[in-house]
């Protein structure tokens, strides 16, 4: 593809990317992209420390007045250009008469997926040493206190967290290596439903553990009381992060998907999938906090030591317990890919990069970055204070902070402003073919206005907030 700009070549990609075999292996492949780790181990935890409810309530809103939108818009954008999420800013923007420091969205998705990588991969590496913790029988019996003692003991040793940290970093590079359809459809094809059907055994199993009432109450009752602002951005940052939103992975997705598919229908089934995931993770998490007596609010850790506690108690728990890890590896590995494909799909276009050495090399940075993460829970751990809450894992909660709360809502804002705004508005509407005109404007609406308001009156209480309540 040449863009021209005033007779001379500006940008040269005649780089032609595979594509999705099916609308249903695309709506299979983001729907394996957006259900992660997110949904199944830090929506419990972020439920736990913003009490309940309330986060549920603002998350669920902000899923239907952002994350739709934005959706709707990074697939636009990535079918219409049909490139990396840097490439497909340069070249739309140059096509719509708009500056090329558009591509600056992309750039600052590539860096966001890798940091967002780096810790993702080390609490993927968490959970697959614990797929081996569980089947050994390690936690059949044991006490509380001995379970917790050790998920300490293992996560501040760096040595053996980096092992598990490279065999995933390994199987994320293998399957992006393998490319489009051979690697990432093939595996969500098997992953996705045995991730369904294996998070509805665990619903089923912990309806009869005793703390369902009590565990349904936490996550639906909504206590005004405790929608702070933090609560409020916390809930925001968790919706894009929860559906992979603002980084490029869902555009890069997009870029794959046949010409004819339905943009609009296939958002809606990837996010009724995405949140249905967390809120099955939460009614299973829940009443098995509950009916032990363990700590909602117990951050990070909360899966890996209450989880392993009730399972330890559980008749079949070792079973059980083992498949709920590696429920969660198959979640992880999923969605790590979608983390480097718009850095590989980059460097392949531009670089000329062979596929297997560009997911080699980005997989192995992610790796590298990896190990800030691993040596924030030991030697290199310090603490600072975010929006009046305490923060003790260093590296790993500025990686985690940043991203979730700052660079993925940005990302969106722009991405929404550059749909809604700079896109020409009979381009978006041939490129989405809603089928109503209401439906256009309904979304053109929410993209042009709803999402940057909403987020971005959030990026600028996170930047002067201080001021409001000094
Ligand atoms: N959505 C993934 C999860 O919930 C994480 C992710 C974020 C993946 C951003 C890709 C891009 O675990």
């Amino acid at each position: 593809m040449f863009i021209k700009n005033r007779g001379k070549v500006v940008v040269h990609v005649n780089y032609v990317h595979a594509q999705w075999s099916s609308r249903w292996a695309f709506v299979l492949a983001a729907t394996g992209s957006a259900v992660g780790l997110g949904n199944i181990w830090k929506f419990p935890y972020m439920v736990g420390q913003g009490g309940g409810g309330a986060f549920v309530l603002v998350y669920l809103v902000c899923i239907v007045l952002i994350g739709i939108p934005i959706m709707m818009s990074e697939v636009l954008l990535g079918r219409r250009a049909r490139l990396s999420p840097v490439n497909t800013m340069r070249v739309l923007a140059q096509q719509e008469g708009a500056s090329p420091g558009w591509q600056f969205v992309g750039w600052l998705g590539m860096a966001t997926g890798f940091l967002i990588l780096s810790f993702y991969g080390v609490v993927a590496g968490w959970t697959l040493a614990y797929v081996f913790h569980s089947a050994s029988g390690a936690f059949a019996m044991e006490n509380p206190q001995h379970i917790k003692a050790l998920f300490g003991a293992f996560v501040t040793d760096p040595q053996r967290v980096l092992v598990w940290h490279t065999l995933f970093m390994a199987m994320t590079t293998l399957i992006v290596a393998r490319g489009v359809q051979a690697g990432l459809e093939k595996a969500v094809k098997v992953m996705m439903p045995v991730l369904f059907i294996l998070l509805l055994a665990l619903v089923f199993y912990s309806m009869g553990s005793g703390g369902f009432d009590e565990g349904w109450e936490f996550l639906f009752k909504t206590d005004f009381d405790k929608l702070t602002p933090a609560v409020i951005l916390g809930a925001m940052g968790q919706a894009f992060f929860s559906l992979s939103l603002g980084m490029g992975a869902i555009m890069i997705y997009g870029s794959y998907l046949p010409q004819r598919s339905s943009i609009g229908g296939s958002t809606f089934l990837i996010v009724i999938a995405d949140t249905v995931v967390a809120l099955l993770a939460g009614l299973a998490v829940f009443p098995i906090v509950f009916a032990n007596g363990l700590e909602p609010a117990a951050g990070p850790p909360l899966i890996f030591e209450t989880l392993p506690i009730a399972f330890g108690q559980m008749p079949g728990g070792t079973f059980w317990g083992t498949l709920f890890f590696v429920l969660l590896v198959f979640a992880a590995w999923t969605s790590a890919i979608s983390l480097i494909e718009p850095a590989v799909a980059w460097l392949t276009e531009t670089r000329g990069v062979r596929r297997v050495l560009a997911a080699v090399l980005t997989g192995g940075f992610a790796w590298l970055l990896g190990m800030l993460t691993i040596m924030s829970f030991s030697d290199w751990a310090f603490s600072f204070r975010f929006l009046g809450v305490e923060k003790t894992h260093g590296f790993f909660d500025i990686f985690e902070l940043l991203t979730t709360n700052i660079t993925l809502p940005l990302g969106g804002i722009l991405i929404a402003l550059f749909a809604g705004w700079t896109i020409r508005r009979s381009h978006s509407q041939e490129e989405l073919k809603l089928g109503s005109l209401a439906g256009f404007e309904i979304w053109l609406f929410l993209t042009r206005f709803v999402s940057p308001v909403m987020v971005g009156m959030l990026l600028l209480y996170l930047l002067f907030g201080h001021y409001l309540n000094a």
